[in-house]
């Protein structure tokens, strides 16, 4: 099928947009990710670009191919493998953003102390424990520190359904403090690494403000409508 024509409705905005997931190292050889593919991120910065926004693209861990898609005309590509070194780019970037879309799957904890070497059974036994600490919350930072007309986006994966998934996505944006989150119901099979994906939007006010299905291109497009649409109600 044709794509739908899109106006270039983002020139002249610059646009940042976080993909894929963080790997936070154990040791040397060994780390903790997760299955983000990065496609939705990037579906999101060629759809901005498309429509004629600058886009400082972040990569964090992408499936193969995935990142080459991003080199287009209007993108700059940029790459942070763990939670801390995404959260100095997207800071670096979102200070001349006038829209924030974290599409990057960060993971929640990271190993506070890294082995120099690897971690061995020979030194650790039958059983290894691992310490994780929480990584800063970028996401919850740049909404807390946007400047006036600057639109902060997050994405939220969420296994729950029905009633269960709408009050659990109203209570993160509001605890994010975001002006629009893009829910994406994800399951073993559904989401992550699928190239289909359903996402709804809710806003500022807690109002669901659109739902869209289709190729994560299309998902990009219906999200850049909304944030458009939100924009405009500033
Ligand atoms: N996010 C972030 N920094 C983190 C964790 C998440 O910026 N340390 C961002 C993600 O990029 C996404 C949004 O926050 O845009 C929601 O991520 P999600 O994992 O759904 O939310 P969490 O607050 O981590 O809550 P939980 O995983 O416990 O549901
Ligand atoms: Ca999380």
């Amino acid at each position: 099928a044709l794509a739908a024509v899109r106006p270039r409705d983002l020139e002249g905005l610059r646009v940042t947009v976080t993909a894929g997931g963080t790997r936070e190292p154990i040791d040397p050889v060994r780390f903790i990710g997760n299955r983000s593919s990065g496609k939705q991120g990037v579906a999101v910065a060629l759809a901005a670009a498309a429509r004629g926004a600058q886009v400082d693209l972040i990569l964090a861990h992408v499936d193969e191919g995935v990142g080459a898609a991003a080199s287009v005309p209007g993108i700059a590509v940029s790459h942070a493998g763990t939670a801390a070194e995404l959260l100095t780019a997207t800071t670096d970037a979102a200070a001349t953003a006038d829209v924030v879309v974290m599409a990057a799957a960060v993971a929640d904890y990271r190993v506070p102390q890294i082995a120099d070497g690897k971690v061995t059974k020979e030194a650790a036994g039958e059983t290894l424990t691992l310490e994780l600490v929480q990584n800063p919350d970028i996401l919850a930072g740049l909404a807390r520190d946007r400047r006036a007309g600057q639109t902060v986006v997050g994405f939220a994966a969420e296994t729950a359904t029905g009633d269960a998934l709408v009050e659990r996505a109203r209570r993160k944006r509001e605890r994010k403090g975001v002006d629009l989150l893009a829910v994406n119901e994800v399951g073993w099979e559904a989401g992550l690494e699928a190239s289909e994906n359903s996402l709804f939007f809710v806003d500022a006010a807690g109002d669901i403000v659109g739902r869209t299905s289709g190729s994560k291109r299309e998902t990009a497009d219906a999200l850049w409508d909304a944030i458009v649409a939100v924009r405009a109600a500033h």
